[in-house]
């Protein structure tokens, strides 16, 4: 049995977390420190969209402050809808990737505005953007600029196909990465059209990666004490992400293929179709595959010469996968679920999210969290899946309405007196 604690928390305006009633709430055993492990790191945000937003966030979860720089209409994931907040303008869509971070609205074309990116890249450690190549460059924001503003300055780019090459220019998105480097080819029914992963899978691959480097450049600059520029792109990513099939093709001139749920080089290792749904089953060797015939009474064909190992079985897969369809056909995914409880072999049902979140491992494990909104009354939202023993990876703050903590930065960050914020605000250079 694990036990919970009820550990709560809430962000201060000091940038500190302070404990207080209800916010969220940690397993036990973990730390309750709630700083989180980057709680000393600052981060300048020129992300929109995916991509980018769902890299600060990863690192706002760990307690970076991270200062998402709009333009004055806001980053557009904000409009990706419906559904809508009732009474806001804001998505659902925009509120999955951008908790744990503050919000200002800068008009980056303006000189005074610029002059307000200037100020924050020399405070900042980290800077993610996600414009095209150029770009920044054109409003004098961009790499050159701010890194002799800043020689510490860590300097993230995320593009859809980085910065040379013939594309470079191109802007790019999730499913334009996912066709070009080859994962919608390989993706889809035997004899079916191509397919789109349901989410942004390369988004977030790609935001990962740019975590993952930001995290190694910050390592590196407390060697060095210095900063440096990162490429991030969409394609790239895609295709390093195409491992076994990319390598085979290199190497051997084989072309990947669409199997669906099932696997070129092991059976049975697919989804089955029970009485109501579909249910995943995954033998990776011939004991897992005994275990398999056992429970499902067809203890026949552990003996059976044509399916004796798993060479034998991926031979002569229509004979195998049709047998053992014809089995899980006859009860629900519940109960194949219950009777393999204790296998060897991995399997579980295809579940949709009403299922995922009545799951009693994932409600067990408190991977959801509910946080305030200003206008959204409570959200909830899945809490960051990495736990550290050190603590302090979690959910604080809600995602940030458009420049809410506009006057809050330029004050508390920056320093700057009320009259000349007022100032910057009247000359819309910020909002
Ligand atoms: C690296 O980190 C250590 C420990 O915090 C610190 O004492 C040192 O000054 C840092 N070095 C540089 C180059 O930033
Ligand atoms: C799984 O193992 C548990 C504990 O040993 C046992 O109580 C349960 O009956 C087993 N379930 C099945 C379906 O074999």
């Amino acid at each position: 049995m694990m036990t919970f604690g009820r550990v709560i928390f809430k962000c201060v305006q000091s940038y500190k977390c302070v404990l207080a009633p209800k916010l969220c709430i940690l397993p036990a055993r973990y730390s309750t420190k709630c700083d989180g492990l980057l709680s000393d790191i600052n981060v300048l945000d020129l992300t929109r969209v995916v991509a980018g937003p769902f890299c600060t966030m990863v690192l706002g979860d760990l307690g970076a402050n991270v200062i998402k720089v709009e333009s004055l209409d806001g980053d557009e994931a904000r409009k990706w809808g419906p559904p809508f907040i009732e009474g806001s303008t804001d998505s659902y869509y925009y509120l999955t990737i951008n908790r744990n971070k503050k919000s200002i609205c800068i008009d980056i074309k303006s000189l005074e505005g610029k002059q307000v990116i200037y100020d924050l890249a020399r405070k900042c450690d980290v800077l993610v953007e996600n414009f095209l190549p150029g770009k920044l460059d054109q409003h004098e924001v961009g790499y050159d600029k701010l890194s002799k503003i800043n020689p510490k300055l860590i300097y993230c780019a995320i593009t859809g196909f980085g910065p040379v090459g013939p594309y470079s220019k191109k802007p790019g998105y999730d499913v334009i990465a996912s066709a070009m480097g080859g994962l919608l080819s390989v993706t889809g029914e035997r004899n079916g059209n191509p397919v789109k992963a349901g989410v942004a899978i390369t988004d977030v691959t790609t935001g990962l990666h740019a975590f993952g480097a930001i995290m190694t450049a910050i390592y590196h600059r407390n060697k060095t004490g210095r900063g440096q520029k990162i490429d991030c792109n969409l394609l790239s990513t895609q295709i390093s992400s195409m491992i076994n099939i990319a390598n085979i093709y290199l190497n051997c001139g084989i072309e990947g293929q669409r199997w669906g749920t099932a696997h070129a080089n092991l059976v049975p290792y697919q989804a089955f179709k029970t009485k109501d749904g579909f249910f995943v089953i995954g033998t990776g060797s011939n004991a897992q595959f005994a275990d398999f015939c056992k429970l499902i009474h067809k203890e026949e064909l552990i003996s059976d010469e044509r399916f004796k190992d798993n060479a034998a079985r991926v031979k002569n897969r229509d004979e195998i996968i049709r047998i053992i369809s014809e089995v899980i056909e006859t009860k629900t995914k519940k109960e194949w679920f219950e009777i393999f409880k204790n296998a060897s072999f991995p399997n579980g049902p295809v579940n949709n999210m009403e299922d995922v979140f009545n799951d009693e491992h994932v409600k067990a494990i408190g991977l959801v969290k509910e946080l305030p909104h200003k206008h959204a009354g409570t959200i909830k939202m899945v809490g960051p899946p990495t736990v550290y023993s050190e603590g302090g990876n979690m959910v604080r703050t809600a995602p940030p309405i458009l420049g809410e903590h506009t006057r809050d930065i330029l004050s508390n960050f920056l320093g700057y007196h009320n009259a000349k914020i007022d100032e910057l605000i009247s000359k819309k250079a910020v909002k």
